[in-house]
């Protein structure tokens, strides 16, 4: 029997996909799975999920466009606070706050509609990108689930 009360600190996870299009719904799936134990709604699920997608889509758009790369997936959970991580080391970003602003594409022949950047700000409390050394990109996002607070005081009911 286990009487000893979990408090959940904080709580990692790394993955390392190829930029094969195939991975970008097994990356979106196992981060909202993990993601699962702060308890977010649905809703919160789904806005990580888009975020997600978005992010590594990019890499296996924009990142390695004529090859094939390493895209790692790193997710971090403290207390109701949800932080993912995706870096690329494939052609990197010009400019960066360029590259943020709603419309802008480098790729609008292929009906890209510039909208990425704009979608992880909307769905993540915090979206910084920086360049990664030698080349490449890393995108991190941070989202603090607001349904904790209420599923904690129930637990403390029931403790
Ligand atoms: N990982 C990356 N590596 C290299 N370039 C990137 C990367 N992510 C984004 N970019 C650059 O930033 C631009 C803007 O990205 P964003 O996701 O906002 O739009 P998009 O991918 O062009 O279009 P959409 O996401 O709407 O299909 C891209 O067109 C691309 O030039
Ligand atoms: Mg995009």
């Amino acid at each position: 029997m286990n009487t000893k009360k979990e408090v959940l600190e904080k709580n990692e996870m790394t993955l390392t996909i190829k930029s094969y299009s195939q991975n970008e719904s097994f990356a979106r799936s196992t981060v909202a799975a993990f993601c699962v134990q702060a308890n977010p709604t649905l809703e919160e699920i789904n806005d990580v999920k888009t975020a997600v997608s978005e992010a590594v889509t990019n890499c296996v758009v924009h990142a390695y466009p004529n090859s094939v790369g390493d895209i790692l997936i790193k997710a971090e959970i403290q207390g109701n606070t949800l932080k993912v991580t995706i870096s690329d080391w494939g052609v990197g970003i010009q400019d960066i706050k360029k590259a943020m602003e709603p419309f802008y594409t480098s790729k609008p022949e292929q009906e890209r509609s510039g909208m990425g950047f704009t979608v992880m700000e909307s769905f993540m409390d915090i979206v910084e990108v920086s360049a990664q050394k030698p080349n490449g990109v890393k995108v991190e996002m941070t989202k603090t689930f607001k349904s904790k607070a209420s599923s904690s005081k129930a637990e403390d009911k029931n403790a």
